[in-house]
């Protein structure tokens, strides 16, 4: 799996991605990273990326000849690529967003433009037809935290990064396997007595059937509580009365 990455502050990456897991892969070879400073395809001495935005109003946007540059080359680099742009007016990201990705076996490169300032011209947009992924409903600076996101999710699901792959089968929003919906039950460790507070004792039977039981129960009570939305569409699929 590659990422080629196109920002402002190509010194922002690898960030996160550079520790932990996601960074042993990334040694090890298991997906890699190329981050191009989308200002090395401006034309004048200042190395300008924004303009003033037509109709006035606050802020700067970024402009369509540098943004193209960039993209055109890097598409010349992954022709097969994926081309996703980081906006908080995009689809607001889902496992099953990653999943699909991740499954589809024809593409192995992503291209991630990261935005900045009050956007980018809309022109880009309709010339290359970006997938365009929000990570919430909130405003960050510019997309670079957001690319991390989306490249953190991806890279825990590729194979060899994760020794044990039942970790993302029965974590949240993975509980249920094909269709994901509940979220993830309570987990508890050493000691089983802790300030006053024991560990579930069906968790010390060692009876597999009886754990797996009360797992999937807690599972449903925490989403019924906390999530409606998820928990409708988890009784929907299953002919639940909610
Ligand atoms: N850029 C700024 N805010 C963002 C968000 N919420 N998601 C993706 N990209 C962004």
């Amino acid at each position: 799996m590659r990422f080629c990455i196109l920002t402002i502050y190509p010194e922002m990456f690898p960030g996160v991605l550079g520790h932990a897991l996601a960074g042993a892969a990334l040694r090890e070879g298991r997906w890699s990273m190329e981050v191009r400073n989308i200002r090395d395809y401006a034309l004048d001495k200042h190395r300008t990326v924004d303009d003033t935005p037509y109709g006035g109003g606050a802020g700067m946007v970024m402009k369509p000849q540098v943004l193209a540059d960039a993209i055109d080359d890097a598409q010349r680099w992954m022709p097969e690529a994926r081309l996703m742009f980081m906006t908080p007016r995009g689809h607001v990201l889902q496992q099953a967003h990653i999943h699909a990705w991740m499954h589809d076996d024809h593409v192995q490169d992503y291209i991630i433009l990261c935005g900045r300032f009050e956007g980018i011209d809309e022109r880009i947009i309709d010339v290359y037809q970006p997938i365009e992924v929000s990570i919430g409903d909130y405003v960050l600076f510019g997309g670079e935290v957001a690319a991390q996101v989306v490249m953190e999710a991806m890279v825990r699901h590729h194979r060899g990064v994760l020794g044990n792959q039942q970790t993302t089968d029965e974590e949240s929003f993975a509980l249920g396997a094909e269709n994901a919906c509940l979220l993830e039950y309570p987990h508890y460790t050493k000691p089983p007595l802790w300030n006053g507070r024991s560990v579930p004792e069906v968790l010390l039977s060692g009876h597999h059937q009886h754990i797996h039981a009360w797992r999937w129960a807690q599972a449903e009570r925490v989403t019924e509580l906390r999530r409606k939305d998820l928990w409708e569409a988890y009784c929907a699929q299953r002919g639940k009365t909610t």
